[in-house]
Protein backbone atom coordinates (compact mmCIF):
# COMPACT_ATOMS: atom_id res chain seq x y z
CA UNK A 1 0.00 0.00 0.00
CA UNK A 2 1.55 3.62 -0.49
CA UNK A 3 2.46 5.37 2.48
CA UNK A 4 -0.07 8.06 2.56
CA UNK A 5 1.30 11.75 3.25
CA UNK A 6 -1.18 14.14 5.20
CA UNK A 7 -0.37 18.29 3.33
CA UNK A 8 -1.40 21.14 5.94
CA UNK A 9 -2.43 23.97 4.90
CA UNK A 10 -1.86 27.25 6.85
CA UNK A 11 -2.86 29.81 4.04
CA UNK A 12 -4.67 33.33 3.87
CA UNK A 13 -4.99 34.47 0.16
CA UNK A 14 -4.42 31.27 -1.53
CA UNK A 15 -0.99 30.68 -2.40
CA UNK A 16 -0.36 27.79 -0.18
CA UNK A 17 -3.58 25.62 -1.02
CA UNK A 18 -2.92 26.34 -4.87
CA UNK A 19 0.78 25.18 -3.60
CA UNK A 20 -0.74 21.83 -1.69
CA UNK A 21 -3.02 21.02 -4.54
CA UNK A 22 0.38 20.76 -7.45
CA UNK A 23 2.45 19.68 -4.88
CA UNK A 24 -0.27 17.00 -4.12
CA UNK A 25 0.19 15.51 -8.11
CA UNK A 26 3.94 15.45 -7.52
CA UNK A 27 3.71 13.12 -4.38
CA UNK A 28 0.75 11.11 -5.98
CA UNK A 29 3.27 10.71 -9.76
CA UNK A 30 6.47 9.60 -6.74
CA UNK A 31 4.03 6.92 -5.30
CA UNK A 32 2.92 8.06 -2.21
CA UNK A 33 -1.15 8.54 -1.23
CA UNK A 34 -1.22 12.49 -0.29
CA UNK A 35 -4.25 13.44 1.09
CA UNK A 36 -5.19 17.73 1.68
CA UNK A 37 -6.25 19.20 4.86
CA UNK A 38 -6.65 22.65 5.51
CA UNK A 39 -5.96 24.10 9.03
CA UNK A 40 -8.74 25.54 10.02
CA UNK A 41 -10.20 22.82 11.54
CA UNK A 42 -7.14 20.76 12.94
CA UNK A 43 -6.19 20.38 16.11
CA UNK A 44 -3.00 17.98 17.93
CA UNK A 45 -5.39 15.03 17.07
CA UNK A 46 -4.23 14.98 13.18
CA UNK A 47 -0.82 13.62 14.48
CA UNK A 48 -2.48 11.26 16.59
CA UNK A 49 -1.12 8.09 14.81
CA UNK A 50 1.67 9.80 13.39
CA UNK A 51 2.45 9.33 10.12
CA UNK A 52 3.99 11.56 7.24
CA UNK A 53 3.30 15.39 7.06
CA UNK A 54 4.24 18.30 4.80
CA UNK A 55 3.29 21.30 6.37
CA UNK A 56 2.48 24.23 3.71
CA UNK A 57 2.34 27.61 5.44
CA UNK A 58 2.48 31.19 4.36
CA UNK A 59 3.70 33.96 7.02
CA UNK A 60 1.55 37.01 7.98
CA UNK A 61 1.59 39.85 10.40
CA UNK A 62 4.84 39.90 12.59
CA UNK A 63 6.24 36.68 11.24
CA UNK A 64 3.07 34.63 12.16
CA UNK A 65 1.30 31.77 10.98
CA UNK A 66 -1.60 32.84 9.04
CA UNK A 67 -5.08 33.08 10.64
CA UNK A 68 -6.69 29.97 9.32
CA UNK A 69 -3.63 28.08 11.22
CA UNK A 70 -3.37 29.68 14.63
CA UNK A 71 -5.63 27.67 16.77
CA UNK A 72 -3.85 24.71 15.11
CA UNK A 73 -1.08 26.00 16.29
CA UNK A 74 -1.82 27.12 19.50
CA UNK A 75 -3.22 23.75 19.88
CA UNK A 76 0.40 22.11 19.41
CA UNK A 77 1.61 24.90 21.84
CA UNK A 78 -0.57 23.95 24.42
CA UNK A 79 -1.26 20.40 24.41
CA UNK A 80 2.42 19.59 23.58
CA UNK A 81 1.74 15.99 22.21
CA UNK A 82 4.71 13.24 21.62
CA UNK A 83 5.28 13.53 18.02
CA UNK A 84 8.15 11.10 17.94
CA UNK A 85 6.42 9.06 15.22
CA UNK A 86 5.67 12.12 12.75
CA UNK A 87 7.98 12.48 10.35
CA UNK A 88 7.70 15.84 8.22
CA UNK A 89 8.46 18.35 5.46
CA UNK A 90 7.78 22.56 5.38
CA UNK A 91 7.06 24.40 2.37
CA UNK A 92 7.22 27.96 3.75
CA UNK A 93 5.88 31.16 1.68
CA UNK A 94 6.72 34.48 2.72
CA UNK A 95 7.97 37.72 1.24
CA UNK A 96 11.52 38.83 1.23
CA UNK A 97 10.65 42.38 1.48
CA UNK A 98 9.19 41.29 5.25
CA UNK A 99 13.15 41.04 5.92
CA UNK A 100 13.34 39.65 9.55
CA UNK A 101 10.79 37.71 9.75
CA UNK A 102 10.98 36.02 6.14
CA UNK A 103 8.90 32.74 6.11
CA UNK A 104 8.70 32.77 9.36
CA UNK A 105 5.32 31.34 9.53
CA UNK A 106 6.04 27.73 7.81
CA UNK A 107 9.43 28.04 9.93
CA UNK A 108 7.54 28.50 13.31
CA UNK A 109 6.43 25.09 12.76
CA UNK A 110 9.15 23.80 11.82
CA UNK A 111 10.70 24.49 15.49
CA UNK A 112 7.30 23.27 16.86
CA UNK A 113 7.27 20.38 15.59
CA UNK A 114 11.16 19.49 16.03
CA UNK A 115 10.58 20.33 19.72
CA UNK A 116 7.63 18.02 20.23
CA UNK A 117 10.31 15.03 18.59
CA UNK A 118 8.79 15.06 15.11
CA UNK A 119 11.69 14.16 12.47
CA UNK A 120 12.16 16.55 9.85
CA UNK A 121 12.53 15.07 6.47
CA UNK A 122 15.47 17.15 4.36
CA UNK A 123 15.72 21.32 4.80
CA UNK A 124 12.52 23.28 4.79
CA UNK A 125 11.38 25.03 0.95
CA UNK A 126 11.59 28.50 1.63
CA UNK A 127 9.80 30.43 -1.27
CA UNK A 128 9.85 34.17 -1.72
CA UNK A 129 6.90 36.02 -3.42
CA UNK A 130 8.77 39.02 -5.13
CA UNK A 131 11.81 36.64 -6.72
CA UNK A 132 9.87 36.13 -9.68
CA UNK A 133 9.20 32.58 -9.79
CA UNK A 134 5.79 30.93 -8.76
CA UNK A 135 5.82 29.43 -5.35
CA UNK A 136 3.75 26.04 -6.92
CA UNK A 137 6.84 25.63 -9.77
CA UNK A 138 9.67 25.61 -7.25
CA UNK A 139 7.21 23.73 -4.63
CA UNK A 140 6.87 20.83 -7.42
CA UNK A 141 10.74 20.23 -7.89
CA UNK A 142 11.52 20.59 -4.56
CA UNK A 143 8.59 18.21 -3.31
CA UNK A 144 10.06 15.39 -6.13
CA UNK A 145 13.24 15.72 -4.53
CA UNK A 146 11.96 15.48 -0.95
CA UNK A 147 9.67 12.27 -1.83
CA UNK A 148 12.32 10.33 -3.04
CA UNK A 149 14.19 10.19 1.00
CA UNK A 150 13.00 7.54 2.81
CA UNK A 151 10.12 9.45 4.47
CA UNK A 152 8.07 6.61 6.81
CA UNK A 153 8.21 7.17 10.38
CA UNK A 154 10.82 4.59 12.07
CA UNK A 155 8.00 1.58 13.82
CA UNK A 156 8.24 1.45 17.38
CA UNK A 157 9.68 -1.87 18.77
C1 LIG B 1 -0.31 41.80 5.12
C2 LIG B 1 0.77 40.84 4.74
C3 LIG B 1 1.75 40.51 5.67
C4 LIG B 1 2.79 39.62 5.33
N1 LIG B 1 3.77 39.36 6.26
C5 LIG B 1 4.83 38.58 5.89
C6 LIG B 1 5.91 38.36 6.79
O1 LIG B 1 5.94 38.85 7.93
N2 LIG B 1 6.96 37.58 6.36
C7 LIG B 1 6.99 37.02 5.11
O2 LIG B 1 7.96 36.34 4.78
N3 LIG B 1 5.96 37.21 4.25
C8 LIG B 1 4.88 37.97 4.59
N4 LIG B 1 3.86 38.17 3.70
C9 LIG B 1 3.92 37.51 2.36
C10 LIG B 1 3.05 36.27 2.24
O3 LIG B 1 3.35 35.29 3.23
C11 LIG B 1 3.26 35.66 0.84
O4 LIG B 1 2.79 36.57 -0.12
C12 LIG B 1 2.60 34.32 0.65
O5 LIG B 1 2.96 33.80 -0.61
C13 LIG B 1 1.09 34.40 0.73
O6 LIG B 1 0.57 33.08 0.70
P1 LIG B 1 -0.99 32.76 0.94
O7 LIG B 1 -1.71 33.30 -0.28
O8 LIG B 1 -1.04 31.27 0.98
O9 LIG B 1 -1.46 33.38 2.20
C14 LIG B 1 2.83 39.04 4.03
C15 LIG B 1 1.81 39.36 3.10
C16 LIG B 1 0.81 40.27 3.43
C17 LIG B 1 -0.24 40.61 2.39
Amino acid sequence: MSQPITILVGTMTGTAELVAQEVEQTLQAAGYAPRIEMMDAADASVFADGGVFLIVSSTYGNGDVPDNAQAFFSSLQGERPDLSNVVYGVIALGDITYKATFCQGGLQFDRLLNELGARRAGEPLTHDASSGTLAEDVACEWAASWAEQELAPAVAA
